[in-house]
């Protein structure tokens, strides 16, 4: 239903007004989607234990779609096993202008430069107070105003304020959209950011998996560097991938705009980089797949290329919620 009557709708507006729409939608009357869509599945065999927590499914939502905490209780009704908010920055910030959010439909693909737009950590965290047992990742980055030589301070600052409300961290260095920032994912400056963070969380009672989220653009050698970064820092896992800065075999008219390509052209790229890291790793850290996932088969790619998780967010805009679903039923099928 939504493919063949909701999207078409949807798809005539401009992408940004879309997704401000469909939130106050799911706010205001998530119940009626409640009674249109087909029922989660619910299963023991989908449960999984990845760095220690529970899943109830491992197909998440990934970072960016609520960034700003706002619609996790009613995303997770509709089936994900856990949804990542942010990328949250210690204080809020109107990201860049607009026009910064792109369909380019003949691709399945998105293009974004949003910038990091979000009201900040403190506005996010009164929401994730009303969180009704849901799998939370908080994504973390600096503010675009704070020069990479103090970056450390801004993850520290989200860092300490979230612990309480989220059940893991991403550390997010992989973003396009924020000058300067992939210089993070340099090996010097990644290992002290890591390791400052880690530092924090061994301080705690009671660790949180503090994960990396890398770009799909990084080659071979800094893949190796990331690595070992992982085990010098012993953090928790990967992310894998955010956006691409690749152009390659796109078709449709908004192909050269300045951003983040995500979608059907990630697909391929992103799956190589998990087999990559679990490959040359020898499995030594579980990492969550994304990039490109519109069908069923694309996830159980992911996973068998070495993902423990699986995330959406292109695919979940293109082929809707009952993506959720297929993927699950889907992996019910290969276990
Ligand atoms: C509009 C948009 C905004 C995004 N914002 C963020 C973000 O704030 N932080 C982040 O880590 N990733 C962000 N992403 C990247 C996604 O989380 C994901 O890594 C990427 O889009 C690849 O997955 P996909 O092909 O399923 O979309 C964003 C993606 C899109 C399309």
């Amino acid at each position: 239903m939504y493919k063949s009557l909701i999207r078409p709708i949807l798809f005539k507006f401009d992408p940004e007004e879309v997704h401000h729409f469909t939130f106050s939608i799911l706010k205001n009357f998530g119940f009626l989607a409640k009674l249109f869509l087909p029922k989660p599945i619910e299963d023991k065999r989908l449960e999984r234990e990845v760095f220690g927590l529970k899943f109830k499914n491992p197909v998440g939502l990934a970072a960016g779609f609520d960034k700003d905490a706002k619609l996790f209780n009613e995303l997770s009704d509709l089936g994900f096993g856990f949804i990542e908010i942010g990328t949250l920055t210690p204080k809020p910030q109107a990201g860049n202008d607009k026009k910064r959010l792109f369909r380019l439909k003949e691709d399945s693909a998105i293009i974004n430069r949003m910038g990091f737009n979000n009201g900040g950590v403190d506005e996010a965290i009164e929401r994730l107070k009303k969180n009704k047992n849901v799998l939370i990742g908080g994504n973390i980055g600096k503010n675009k105003v704070t020069p990479n030589e103090e970056a450390v301070d801004d993850y520290k600052i989200c860092f300490e304020k979230l612990f309480p409300y989220v059940d893991y961290f991403v550390v997010n260095v992989s973003s396009p959209n924020t000058p300067n920032l992939r210089e993070l994912q340099d090996k010097k400056p990644l290992t002290e950011l890591l390791s400052t963070l880690q530092n924090l969380n061994l301080e705690k009672p009671k660790q949180k998996p503090i994960l990396l989220k890398i770009a799909p653009d990084l080659t071979d050698s800094q893949l190796l560097d990331i690595i070992d970064i992982i085990k010098e820092t012993q953090i928790a896992g990967v992310i894998a991938t955010n956006t691409t800065l690749s152009r390659e075999n796109l078709v449709s008219e908004n192909k050269f705009e300045m951003g983040g390509l995500s979608g059907k052209p990630l697909t391929k790229r992103s799956t190589e980089v998990i087999r990559f890291l679990s490959e040359k790793s020898g499995k030594a850290f579980p990492i969550i797949g994304v990039g490109g996932i519109h069908k069923a088969q694309d996830a159980i790619e992911k996973l068998e290329a070495g993902a423990s998780l699986v995330q959406l967010y292109t695919g979940f805009i293109y082929e809707g919620p009952e993506l959720i679903n297929e993927i699950n039923r889907e992996i019910l099928r290969h276990s």
